[in-house]
């Protein structure tokens, strides 16, 4: 995937934003999300499913954190979670707190979460046509999310739909306006939820697999335009992907999860070269590397994630880990420090063990390979 060239020019940026935005009132160089050890269960007629099983994780304001994981590993509840949209029932939660902007959302009324979502936390999906209504104009649908956070007349928040579709980039963004989201492509759908996300100026935008559906020139126009934004608007950005490929240009930090669970955590750089789960590294030689010549194959990850209803008592990736050990199969490891924000949670890592092979990891030049 070929790095795009920037095409907003500071004139539509400015345009859209008036100072001090995204301006909501938060304590400065504060951790906006705090995600405490989350549980969630779905019940099914075939038993429990654990799909989220004590997840740790936190976004800082103004930071850029991705999740990534193969697919079913939990990366989508634990957000739907975060913004009140698990299904209950069949999902519960069986315990954990999410912190946001000082308070546990998890004690908020459907009411209380209704205000937040849309004003504070804007969320993008996999499918614009998710987020989008098919018989309402773009433009009436994105100043409607308008008025209903915010004190406008239908005429100021119909000015202000034409200027997020101008901030998105989408062009005569005044007719386009008044169109529906089937007279949009893909990409411009996409362009849309953005602009509707961003609308009320959230604290948070979370974006779960925003190019995934997109093909690979589009998705790679997505993320520059999430990239422009973020650096342009110190936007607060959630990014979830199966592809560590996807979050490399957009996520200073990083969460890995696996079965429910996260194994490694740590900045982009402690991610891309110095990766200590046998998972990460799994990951990470399973997509292209952009900074890099690729020899050989690309390698799929052998083997498949553990059934969700019974998952397993001790490290969930042992059936796929060429380095597990007897301990691995009876007790999970607990996240071991590394560096500043790296951890992770293998039994290779634990002070007793001697034999680490990721030891010297930088001898290998940061390319990961086992
Ligand atoms: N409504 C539901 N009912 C039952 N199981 C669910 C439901 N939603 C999600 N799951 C299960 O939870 C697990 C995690 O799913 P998800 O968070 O969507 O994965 P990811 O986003 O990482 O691909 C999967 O095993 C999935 O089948
Ligand atoms: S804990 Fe054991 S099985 Fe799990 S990733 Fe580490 S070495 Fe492999
Ligand atoms: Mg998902």
């Amino acid at each position: 995937m070929e790095r795009m060239e920037h095409t907003t020019t500071n004139k539509e940026f400015n345009q859209a934003l008036t100072p001090g935005k995204p301006g909501k009132p938060v304590k400065p160089a504060e951790t906006l999300l705090s995600i405490e050890d989350l549980h969630v269960s779905f019940h099914t007629y075939a038993g429990e499913v654990r799909a989220v099983r004590g997840v740790t994780y936190s976004v800082e304001q103004g930071g850029s954190l991705a999740v990534v994981g193969e697919s079913g590993c939990g990366k989508t509840v634990t957000v739907q979670t975060v913004m009140g949209l698990t299904p209950i029932p069949p999902g519960y939660i069986k315990g954990g707190k999410v912190i946001f902007n000082g308070q546990d959302l998890l004690q908020l009324s459907e009411k209380q979460m209704q205000s937040i979502r849309g004003k504070d936390m804007g969320m993008i999906f996999q499918d614009p046509m998710t987020g989008l209504n098919p018989t309402m104009t773009v433009g009436r649908q994105i100043a409607e999310t308008v008025q209903r956070h915010q004190n406008v007349s239908r005429g100021e928040a119909m000015e202000r739909a034409v200027e997020m579709l101008s901030l998105v980039e989408i062009p005569n963004p005044r007719v386009r306006a008044n169109q529906y989201p089937h007279q949009f492509s893909g990409g411009m759908r996409q362009r849309a939820m953005i602009a509707m996300a961003l609308a009320c100026e959230p604290l948070l935008l979370i974006a779960d697999e925003p190019t995934t559906s997109l093909d690979v020139t589009i998705q790679s126009q997505i993320l520059d335009l999430l990239q422009n934004l973020q650096e342009r608007l110190g936007m607060t950005i959630l990014l979830i992907s199966h592809n560590l490929g996807v979050v490399a240009r957009l996520s200073k930090s990083i969460v890995v999860m696996y079965a429910g669970k996260v194994v490694e955590t740590g900045s982009s750089s402690d991610i891309f070269y110095n990766a200590a789960h046998p998972y990460t590294r799994a990951l990470l030689r399973s997509v292209p590397r952009m900074d890099r010549e690729i020899r050989g194959e690309l390698a799929s990850i052998p083997g498949t994630p553990p059934d969700l209803f019974q998952p397993p008592e001790g490290c969930a990736f042992a059936p796929r880990c060429k380095y597990a050990m007897k301990v691995c199969t009876k007790c999970d490891a607990q996240p071991i420090k590394l560096g500043d924000n790296h951890y992770v949670s293998c039994w290779l890592h634990h002070e007793a063990n001697p034999n680490n092979p990721f030891e010297n990891k930088s001898e290998n030049g940061g390319r990961n390979s086992d």
